[in-house]
C-alpha cells in the first residue's frame, strides 16, 4: 500500500483534516506587523486559494499548505514545511524583515524559511489569484522583482502559470516531487523533471533512475503521450528561450483523472535497449527496428532485452549513406540531438547526412503542415510503437540497406505480382460494392445522405455475416455524437482496447456505454469487426450486451449498456474500493465470472475463446454482477474445435499462460489460466503481474502455491476482508484457482468442472505447479526488476472539471 502510494506523483484528492476553518483576516495579504497563527487562512483575492495550517489524513502533524478554497474536496496544492512538521497547533506563519517568509513552532524556532538575500523596505507575503504565494516588496507586482515565489519550489502539483524546467541565468531547477505518502507530504521517491538537454522533454524519475519520458514536444503534444496534447480543458505550451525552457497548462472547473502515465510497459524507459521497438499491440514485447537485429542474439533469446539492437549492414560514412523512414513511433530521447526551427525537412536531410556522428532526423513541429529540422547524434533509445499518434523519424542507414527497399520492389516479378494482387482486389471490392449497395438500398432506403468512405469494412461486414445473423440494430452518428455531448471529454469514460470509451445518455434516458474505433489503429479495425459480430450473438447475464452499433463515414462505433460500477479492478485493487467488496460479493463475481465464461466455451451457439481476460475486462453492473466485456480478441470456433495456434498473440501478461504467451497455442483452457488467475487477484487483492514478497522471486501464482503447499492458504486473503470471510469458501477458491493455473493445459479443469468444484464439497485434487510463477520468466520483458507496477512512477492528471 505505501508503495502504491509513493508511486502517484500528483496526489488528488488528499482527505485533509482541518481543525479550524474560518478566516482570520479576510484578506490575500501578511504584512510585517501581522501573522497567521494555527487556525486562520489568507485567501487570494478571487478566492480561489487558501493558505493556512492542515493536518493530512491519519496524521496529527501540522503542515503550511495552499489547498483550493471554492472545492469541497480538500486538495492541497502546495506545502511550506514539508520536511519539518509542527507537533501541535502552536505554530506561526510571519513576514519579516529584510523579506522572508518564516515559519515558528511553539518555542518561536524558525522552523522553515523562504530564502532570498535581497532587502526591500516594506516585505509581504501575498497569496495572487494563481495559487503563487510570493514575497515582494509591498509595491512591486513586477514578477521579475519578487524576492521568492512558490511556484519555483512547488510539490507534487503543476498548476497553471506555473513553469517546469530551468533557470539557466540562477540555475534553479523546478521540477515536481510526489509526496512520500498520503500521511507524509515529505518529497517521495518520485519526481517530474522537464529536461533541457538537447531537445526539451519531460521525464519521471525514481530516485535518480529514468522511469519515463514523455518523447520530445511536436507543437501539438509530447510524442509520447499523444492524448496529453491541447484539448478543450487546458493547453501546453513549450517556451524556449535563452533563459529558461518551460511548459504550462490551463485548468478550469470537480476532480477527474484525465490521463494517467506511464500507460503500459513500454512506456518503462529503455525497455529495448538502443535501436529496440517496445510494442504494446502485442503486450509489451521488444523488436528491432526494420532492418536492424539484436547485439546479442544468445542474451536476445533468453528474454534480456537491454543490450538493443544494431544495423545488420553497418554505417560507412565514406562512401555515402542513406535514409529510411520509419513511421508511427514514439521520437527517441532527445538528449543527444540539436534542432532547428528554420529549415526544411530537405535541408534537415542534408545536414544531416554531413555530419557521420548525425543518425537520424525528423520534423521537428509537426503542427501547420510540419517545420522545422531535428537531429540525432548517437543510439536511439526508447522507441515505442505507437497505437494512435506517433511521428516518423528518418534512420540513417548504409547506402545498401537504403536502396534495397527501392530496388527489391523494382525487380519485375514483386511488380507483377503486386499489380495482379491489386487488380484482382479491385474486381472484389467491386463486385462487393455492387451487391453491398444493393442490399444496403433496400434496408436502408430511408436513409438518405450515407457517406461511403467506411465501405470496405461494412462490405466484409454485411457480406461475412448476413443481416438476419447480425440482428444488430443500428444508430445514427447524430444520435451518438448527441447523447455524448459530440464526444465531450467529460464524458469519457477510458481508453478501450482499440480507441476511447465514452459515457451517453440516448434521448429515452438510457445510458449507454458508446466505444469508438480510433481512426488511427487499424488493428483496431478487424478487432472492431469481430467484436461487433461476435458478440452480437451473445446473450448471457454474465457478459456485457451490446446494443448496438454506428457505422457511418469513418466512425466505427459500438454501443453498450451501461455499467455504474466500472471494472473489477476499480475494487480489488484500489485502497478505498477493496473495503466495498466483503466476501459474499467477490464469491458472487468468481461465480458469475466462471458462469459467462462456461457460456463462452460450452453453451453459447458458437465455441468462444476471449484470449484477454483480465479484471479490467470483468465490468460490474449496479448489483455488482460480473460481465465479461471485451470481445475484440475473441476467436471463434466450430463445435469441435478446442484450439489453435497464431502467430499474433493477443493478450496481457500477467493472465497468459505459457503455452500461449511462448509459442502461440491457444484453447479454451487458456482462458481458463486466466480465470485462476483472477481468482487468485480476488481472494489476494494483488495483481498478479508486478506482485512483489521480500521473502522470494514468485509472482502471486508461485507465492499461493507456495502458502499452499505449506497449508498457509488463508495468509494469501486480502487483509481488507478482516475477518469476515467464509474460510471454507475461500480456501475452496485458492484451490480451484491453483488448478486453473497448471502449468500443463490438459491438467487445468474446464469450466464446467471449475463451477463444480466452487459450488460443491468434496475433495479436490492436488494442485500441480502453476506456469508462470516466477516473477521473472522469459516473456517478461522487463530487464530490470524495479519495474512493478505497484511501485512505478505515474503522472496523474487531475482535472477540474469546467462543470
Ligand atoms: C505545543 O507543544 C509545546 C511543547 O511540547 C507546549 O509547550 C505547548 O503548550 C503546546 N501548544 C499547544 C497549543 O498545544
Ligand atoms: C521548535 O523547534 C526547535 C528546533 O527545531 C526544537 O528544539 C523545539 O523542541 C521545537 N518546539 C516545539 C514546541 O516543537
Ligand atoms: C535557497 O535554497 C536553495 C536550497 O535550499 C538553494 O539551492 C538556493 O541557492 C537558495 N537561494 C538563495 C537565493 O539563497
Ligand atoms: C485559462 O483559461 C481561462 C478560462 O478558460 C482563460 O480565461 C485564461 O485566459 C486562461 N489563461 C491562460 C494563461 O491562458
Ligand atoms: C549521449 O551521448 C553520450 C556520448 O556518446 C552517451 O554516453 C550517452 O549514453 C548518450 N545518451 C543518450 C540518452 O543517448
Ligand atoms: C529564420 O528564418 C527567418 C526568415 O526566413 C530569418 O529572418 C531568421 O533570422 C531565421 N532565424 C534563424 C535562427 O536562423
Ligand atoms: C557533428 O555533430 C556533432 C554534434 O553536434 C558535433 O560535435 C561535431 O562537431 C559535428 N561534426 C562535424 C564534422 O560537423
Amino acid at each position: 500500500m505505501r508503495t502504491l502510494v509513493k508511486g502517484i506523483l500528483l496526489l488528488f484528492p488528499i482527505s485533509i483534516l482541518f481543525l479550524t476553518q474560518k478566516i482570520a483576516c479576510a484578506t490575500d495579504t501578511l504584512t510585517t506587523t501581522q501573522f497567521i497563527k494555527d487556525g486562520e487562512t489568507i485567501i487570494s483575492a478571487g478566492g480561489s486559494f487558501a493558505l493556512g495550517f492542515f493536518s493530512p489524513s491519519n496524521s496529527n502533524n501540522r503542515y503550511v499548505g495552499i489547498w483550493y478554497q471554492k472545492i469541497s474536496i480538500p486538495t492541497v496544492v502546495w506545502v511550506a514545511n514539508r520536511e519539518v512538521p509542527l507537533v501541535n497547533t502552536s505554530g506561526v506563519l510571519e513576514v519579516i524583515k529584510p523579506g522572508l517568509l518564516v515559519l515558528r513552532n511553539g518555542t518561536n524556532s524558525i522552523i522553515w524559511s523562504t530564502n532570498s538575500s535581497t532587502s526591500v523596505p516594506n516585505p509581504v507575503a501575498q497569496l495572487l489569484e494563481t495559487g503563487n504565494l510570493v514575497v515582494k516588496d509591498e509595491n512591486q507586482d513586477n514578477l521579475e522583482m519578487f524576492l521568492w515565489q512558490s511556484f519555483d519550489y512547488p510539490t507534487d502539483t503543476f498548476l497553471p502559470g506555473m513553469r517546469l524546467g530551468q533557470n539557466f541565468v540562477t540555475g534553479l531547477e523546478v521540477y515536481l516531487s510526489s509526496w512520500k505518502s498520503y500521511e507524509d507530504p515529505a518529497p517521495g521517491g518520485y519526481t517530474y523533471h522537464c529536461d533541457p538537454t538537447g531537445y526539451p522533454q519531460n521525464f519521471i524519475k525514481k530516485d535518480s533512475s529514468l522511469e519515463f519520458r514523455t518523447g520530445p514536444w511536436n507543437g501539438l503534444g509530447f510524442s509520447g503521450v499523444p492524448s496529453l496534447a491541447k484539448n478543450p480543458i487546458f493547453s501546453y505550451q513549450v517556451v524556449i528561450d535563452n533563459k529558461e525552457r518551460w511548459t504550462w497548462d490551463n485548468q478550469t472547473g470537480s476532480w477527474l483523472i484525465y490521463l494517467s502515465a506511464p500507460t503500459d510497459n513500454c512506456d518503462s524507459y529503455g525497455l529495448c535497449g538502443a535501436y529496440g521497438t517496445c510494442n504494446t499491440g502485442n503486450s509489451a514485447t521488444c523488436g528491432c527496428l526494420d532492418k536492424f537485429s539484436p547485439k546479442n542474439p544468445e542474451k536476445w533469446a533468453n528474454g534480456d532485452r537491454s543490450g538493443g539492437c544494431s544495423r545488420r549492414i553497418p554505417l560507412d560514412c565514406k562512401s555515402g549513406d542513406g535514409f529510411l523512414k520509419y513511421s508511427s513511433l514514439k521520437l527517441p530521447d532527445t538528449r543527444n540531438s540539436s534542432y532547428n526551427t528554420n529549415i526544411s525537412l530537405e535541408e534537415c536531410r542534408t545536414v544531416c547526412l554531413k555530419n557521420c556522428s548525425c543518425t537520424a532526423y525528423s520534423i521537428l513541429d509537426i503542427s501547420n503542415g510540419g517545420s522545422g529540422c531535428l537531429l540525432w547524434f548517437g543510439d536511439l533509445i526508447d522507441i515505442k510503437v505507437m497505437s494512435q499518434g506517433g511521428e516518423d523519424i528518418y534512420i540513417r542507414m548504409a547506402y545498401s540497406e537504403s536502396v534495397s527497399l527501392q530496388s527489391s520492389v523494382g525487380k519485375k516479378g514483386k511488380k507483377l505480382a503486386i499489380s495482379l494482387t491489386l487488380s484482382l482486389a479491385m474486381v472484389l471490392f467491386a463486385l462487393g460494392l455492387i451487391l453491398y449497395l444493393q442490399r444496403r438500398k433496400k434496408k436502408l432506403a430511408k436513409q438518405k445522405k450515407e457517406e461511403l468512405s467506411g465501405h470496405n469494412f461494412s462490405m466484409a461486414y454485411t457480406d461475412e455475416h448476413n443481416k438476419k445473423d447480425l440482428e444488430l440494430p443500428l444508430l445514427e452518428l447524430s444520435r451518438i455524437i448527441k447523447a455524448t455531448n459530440n464526444f465531450s471529454f467529460q464524458n469519457k469514460l477510458g481508453e478501450g482496447g482499440f480507441g476511447p470509451v465514452y459515457k451517453g445518455l440516448l434521448e429515452d434516458g438510457q445510458e449507454v456505454a458508446v466505444k469508438r474505433l480510433s481512426e488511427y489503429s487499424m488493428q483496431g479495425l478487424d478487432e472492431f469487426k469481430n467484436e461487433a459480430i461476435c458478440i452480437a450473438k451473445l446473450q448471457h447475464r454474465n457478459l456485457v450486451k451490446l446494443l448496438g452499433c454506428c457505422i457511418e463515414g469513418r466512425e466505427k462505433i459500438l454501443i453498450y449498456e451501461y455499467m455504474p460500477n466500472k471494472s473489477l479492478d476499480f475494487f480489488i485493487f484500489d485502497q478505498t474500493g477493496r473495503y466495498s467488496l466483503d466476501w459474499p460479493m467477490r464469491f458472487h463475481i468468481i461465480q458469475g465470472i466462471a458462469r459467462g465464461l462456461l457460456y463462452l466455451h460450452q453453451d453459447s451457439r458458437l465455441r468462444i475463446i476471449h484470449r484477454d481476460l483480465k479484471a479490467s475486462n470483468i465490468l460490474l453492473d449496479a448489483d455488482m454482477n460480473p460481465k465479461i466485456s471485451d470481445f475484440g480478441t475473441a476467436r471463434s470456433f466450430g463445435g469441435n474445435e478446442t484450439g489453435a495456434n497464431t502467430n499474433r498473440v493477443v493478450g496481457t501478461h500477467g493472465y497468459m499462460p505459457p503455452e500461449y504467451a511462448v509459442d502461440g497455442i491457444f484453447s479454451v483452457k487458456s482462458d481458463v489460466f486466466s480465470f485462476g488467475v483472477i481468482v487468485l487477484e480476488i481472494v489476494s487483492g494483488k495483481r498478479n503481474r508486478g506482485f512483489l514478497h521480500h521473502d522470494h522471486q514468485f509472482n502471486l501464482l508461485g507465492h499461493a502455491w507456495k502458502l499452499y503447499k505449506e497449508g498457509r492458504e488463508l495468509e494469501l486473503v486480502d487483509l481488507h476482508l478482516g475477518d469476515s470471510y467464509n474460510s471454507l469458501q475461500v480456501l475452496r477458491s485458492i484451490q480451484v484457482g491453483l488448478l486453473c493455473v497448471q502449468h500443463g493445459p490438459d491438467d487445468r479443469p474446464d469450466m464446467s468442472s471449475a463451477i463444480f468444484m466452487l459450488g460443491n464439497d468434496g475433495v479436490l485434487p492436488e494442485a500441480k505447479h502453476p506456469g508462470f510463477f516466477m516473477e521473472r520468466n522469459v516473456v517478461n520483458e522487463h530487464s530490470s526488476s524495479t519495474q512493478t507496477s505497484s511501485s512505478r512512477g505515474e503522472i496523474t492528471m487531475t482535472l477540474l472539471e469546467a462543470r
